[in-house]
């Protein structure tokens, strides 16, 4: 049995289980006889727990587990103070395909093609040369093109899956187009290009592995100031591309996030980026939620637990519907 940590949950107190996990987290700590045991935080693209390998075998090598191995484990449910902490009774390192990776990191479920092939159509509506030509030396170039489409556009809030990226790309661009409509006064070029490129950085700030990680790189510099520097960079490449043109397009890329808690080292100070902003929020916030309701509930009805950034429990009382036939 394979079993996800959403329905590790659902479990009574002293039911066994048995599953692949990633760590990650894992310390050697000691019982009072001084005897070690294992503590670990362990996940799969569902949810994480906490978990403890309370007596292992007294010749059992515990230094082989590291931050990020696949293991496969049985045990038991248990709970402290409340809160679910299952005893292992075995634990050992998984070999590669002894499990199926998709268990680990989802896929955006809609087609990249489809998506894609949208994408450059948006490409192709734009009527600013230089524009136009700054979106062709991203979306024209083979190896951006890979990195762009396999990229997530988080690790655990909002389209934290492959194809992430491209997905809240496109939804933000949807709605910069609607608001663009609305708003004779905004450049249109301006705001769907802006839309395109605010976080082409993430293809640098995610390693995706079995599991998303964020780069040192990403770390260090945050996406918001490496779309800017990709941006820059392009755009020094385009002969006679317009000064304050590129101020604009960098101002919206710079202060897409709102806020300076939220990360932005400039407010929103023109018409087209404060309109990607709340864009960029109105994808971000309903996708996360969605994506919450799914791990957390499945296909069930009710409460999920309190979500950790957007500090509410969410309510679901509908069918998850995709769009699909
Ligand atoms: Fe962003
Ligand atoms: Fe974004």
């Amino acid at each position: 049995m394979d079993i996800l940590v959403r329905d590790l949950y659902k479990l009574p107190v002293g039911a066994e289980f048995s599953g692949y996990f990633v760590i990650e987290h894992v310390e050697i700590r000691k019982h009072r006889t001084g005897d070690p045991f294992l503590r670990l935080v362990l996940s799969d693209r569902t949810g994480t727990f906490p978990a403890l390998w309370w007596k292992p075998p007294k010749d059992a090598d515990l230094g082989i587990f590291k931050k990020g191995d696949v293991v496969f484990v049985t045990g038991t449910v248990e709970y402290f103070q409340g809160s679910l902490q299952p005893k292992l009774k075995e634990i050992r390192k998984a070999d590669q395909g002894e499990f199926n990776p998709e268990k680990f990191i989802c896929r955006s479920r809609y087609s990249v093609d489809d998506q894609f092939t949208v994408l450059l159509e948006t490409i192709e509506s734009v009527e600013n040369p230089y524009l136009k030509t700054l979106l062709e030396s991203f979306f024209y170039d083979d190896s951006f093109v890979d990195k762009f489409l396999k990229a997530p556009a988080g690790k655990t809030i909002h389209h934290a899956c492959i194809g992430g990226l491209l997905e809240h790309t496109l939804g933000v661009v949807e709605i910069c187009e609607t608001v663009a409509r609305r708003f004779k006064t905004i450049d249109r070029d301006l705001l769907i290009t802006a839309a395109i490129l605010h976080d082409i950085g993430k293809v640098y700030e995610y390693a995706v592995d079995i599991s998303i990680s964020r780069t040192d790189e990403g770390i260090l510099l945050g996406h918001l100031y490496m779309s800017c520097e990709m941006v820059a960079m392009k755009i020094s490449e385009i002969k006679g591309f317009p000064r304050d043109l590129k101020t604009k397009l960098l101002h919206c890329i710079l202060s897409h996030h709102g806020e300076y808690e939220h990360g932005s080292p400039k407010k929103p100070k023109t018409l087209e980026a404060v309109a990607l902003a709340y864009a960029d929020a109105l994808d971000s916030r309903v996708k996360g939620f969605e994506e919450f309701i799914e791990r957390e509930l499945g296909s069930e009805k009710g409460w999920t637990k309190r979500h950790f950034a957007f500090e509410v429990p969410i309510f679901f009382d509908g069918n998850f519907n995709y769009g699909e036939e």
